[in-house]
Formats: C-alpha cells, structure tokens, sequence
C-alpha cells in the first residue's frame, strides 16, 4: 500500500517528504524511517502546513507501531502513547496534528490484540486520500466565490504542499483556473519564515496563474489602490465562534480587507475545527526560533544583542471573517451556530 504526491510519499516502511526549508532552489527528499524522524521533520518544519502535519503523524504513527510490533500488552500500549505524545509535541497550534493522531490512536486501541499494523497503515492511507478529496471539494465550493478577472491575495502556504495534495486556500484558485476563470493572485512573502515567497509563488507560477509576490507591509497600500477583490487564506485551528488562527500576518491582513471593504475568506476542512474551545483566546500559538527574525536564508540582518518576539501565528476574531470555506460547504455566520451545523453537533 503506497500513496504519492509532491508533498508526501508513503513507500510501506518510510515516510518520504518533500524538504519544504529548501524550495523552491533545491528539491530534495528526507527519508523518515522511524516515528522520531517524522516528528523530527514536522519539528523542523521539511513538512507543514496543517493538513500536511496531520497526514504526516499518521504516517509517522504507523513507522511507531513498526518499530513496536514485537512488543505486547502494557509495554505495548505504553510504547504507543510513546509515539502518540513524541508527534503530538512538535506543534502545538495545529489541530489536524491531535486530530490525526487521536483517531489512529483510536484505530490501535480498538485492534491492538489483532494485525494493528495492517488496520493502522490504511487508517493513515484513508487520512491522506480524503485529504485530497477534501481539498479538491473545498476548491469546488470555494471557486464560486470568484468571479473571472478576480485579484486574489494569500498568505503563507495554504496549497498542495501544505496538504497531502491540491491545496485548501491555493485549491480554490486552482479550482476557479479549471473552471476557465483568468485570476491575478497576489502572495504575500510571509516572513519570517517566507512561505509565501518560497512555496505559494513555486507552486502558482507551476500552475500558469499571473503571480505577483508582494512584501508583507505593502498588502494595505495594494489594497487601497484597488488591486484586490477577495483575500482567501488557510487555517491553523478555527474555535467554536469562528475564531481563527492561521500564519502571523493573517490577522493584519483581516483588518485591512475589512478597512477596504473586501472579502475575507477562510478555507480548511472540517479537521482544523476545533469544536472543544470556545474562541480563539484558547488556541495555543507557537512560538519559534529567534534566529528566523534576525536572520534571512542563514544570513545575518539585525544588530547582534537586539530581543525577539516570533510568534507563528496570530488569531482573526470571527467578526473579521467573511465566510469560511470547507469541504461539506461554505459556512456563513453565524458561526457558533453554523459550524455545529455543518460538524453535524447539536446546537
Ligand atoms: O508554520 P506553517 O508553515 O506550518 O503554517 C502554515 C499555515 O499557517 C497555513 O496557512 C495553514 O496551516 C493552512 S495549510 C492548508
């Protein structure tokens, strides 16, 4: 059982990924062997993006149990939570990651006096192909949004390389391509860890869509000049109000389409909703290394001895968002009573 996208290829016994912290100069692989060497990676960012992450645990769950087959009982089910917590603690802003794992932890659990191996590596098979379906049919929702001739600004990586494949945010404009419309799409670099500049732009120039990168600080100015008629960005972890966290940046870019009376969309599957908190003052947010403010592609930029804040990602209150775009539909507000809707939870 193997499964291959430019993202992610599962050969039966590694995890083989894309290195993200090198494109779009080099491509190359990492080969993840073992459950650490996938958390590892997800650490270290070769795989992000949050549906990517969650895949990626999945597989990285199954290289564990591998590893721990010989092993019964306590000391088995000991060894799995092992596995369980060494993924879960890469990320924390995430929730496909917890999502991914809770449910093949499940899958052990239920079938760990049986061939748990075989049960878990189509579990994690299952989580990648309806990853792509899912993406496929946020973009067939998502793209009716958009007319031909639209300006679209993103943020960050929210495409195929951030997913198994497709995309969420970038799937949309992919999807709106492949209904014959023309878009102009408008990247933001996203420092500090340039994802926009690096992957988004990689990725939409591959697909022949007009692509304009742009510097963070310049999206208000783009704005009022009229360049932008719908920003669509991914997420990190939407809460039960319709809060939102996604990449540093996002936030700003929120207020800004709300200053300008442009359209603010969101698109994610329904894994990236996190029904279990209220809003977004719950959501953990990563924070990462100082060296990826004071330095760019290894090189030095701020004076030696200056203090840093990086936060990952930042949180867009639900007021700020237009609509939110997933693969059972677009959701409206309001959104403490339509994500339950479409969650199928009781209100
Ligand atoms: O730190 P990253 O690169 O993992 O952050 C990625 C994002 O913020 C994406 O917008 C989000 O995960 C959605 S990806 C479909």
């Amino acid at each position: 059982m193997t499964l291959k996208t430019i993202t992610m290829h599962w050969t039966g016994d590694s995890l083989i990924l894309i290195d993200q912290r090198k494109l779009p100069h080099v491509v190359e692989n990492v080969v993840c062997r073992t459950f650490e060497e996938v958390a590892q990676a997800i650490k270290e960012m070769v795989v992000r993006g949050a549906p990517a992450i969650g895949a990626a645990a999945a597989f990285g769950y199954v290289l564990g149990a591998k590893q721990f087959s010989q092993l019964k009982g306590e000391k088995l089910l000991q060894a799995m939570r092992t596995v369980h917590d060494t993924i879960a603690g890469t990320r924390p802003t995430a929730v496909n990651l917890f999502w991914a794992l809770k449910r093949m932890h499940e899958k052990f659990l239920s079938y760990q006096n049986g061939d748990f191996i075989t049960v878990l590596e189509k579990e994690a098979l299952k989580i990648a192909q309806e990853d792509i379906e899912t993406n496929k049919a946020i973009g067939r929702h998502g793209q009716t949004l958009l007319k031909d001739g639209d300006k679209v600004l993103t943020h960050c990586n929210a495409g195929a390389l951030a997913t198994v494949d497709y995309g969420t945010a970038l799937g949309i404009i992919r999807s709106a391509v492949e209904n014959g419309k023309k878009l102009t799409v408008y990247v933001d670099e996203t420092r500090p860890y340039l994802q926009g500049a690096r992957l988004t732009a990689w990725e939409m120039v591959q697909l022949g869509v007009e692509t304009i990168l742009i510097c963070d600080n310049m999206a208000g100015w783009v704005m009022k000049q009229g360049k932008i008629d719908a920003v669509i960005v991914g997420a990190d972890r939407i809460a039960s109000n319709g809060d939102v966290a996604n990449k540093i940046g996002t936030y700003t870019l929120a207020v800004l389409a709300n200053r300008h009376g442009i359209p603010f969309y969101v698109a994610a599957p329904t894994s990236t909703i996190d029904l279990s908190i209220k809003d977004g003052s719950q959501i953990p947010i990563e924070e990462r290394s100082h060296t990826e403010v004071t330095h760019v592609a290894g090189l030095r930029i701020a004076a030696e001895g200056v203090k840093v804040y990086n936060p990952a990602f930042d949180v867009t209150e639900h007021e700020l968002v237009s609509a939110i775009i997933t693969e059972k539909g677009i959701v409206r507000p309001p959104y403490e009573v339509n994500l339950k809707k479409i969650m199928g939870v009781e209100a």
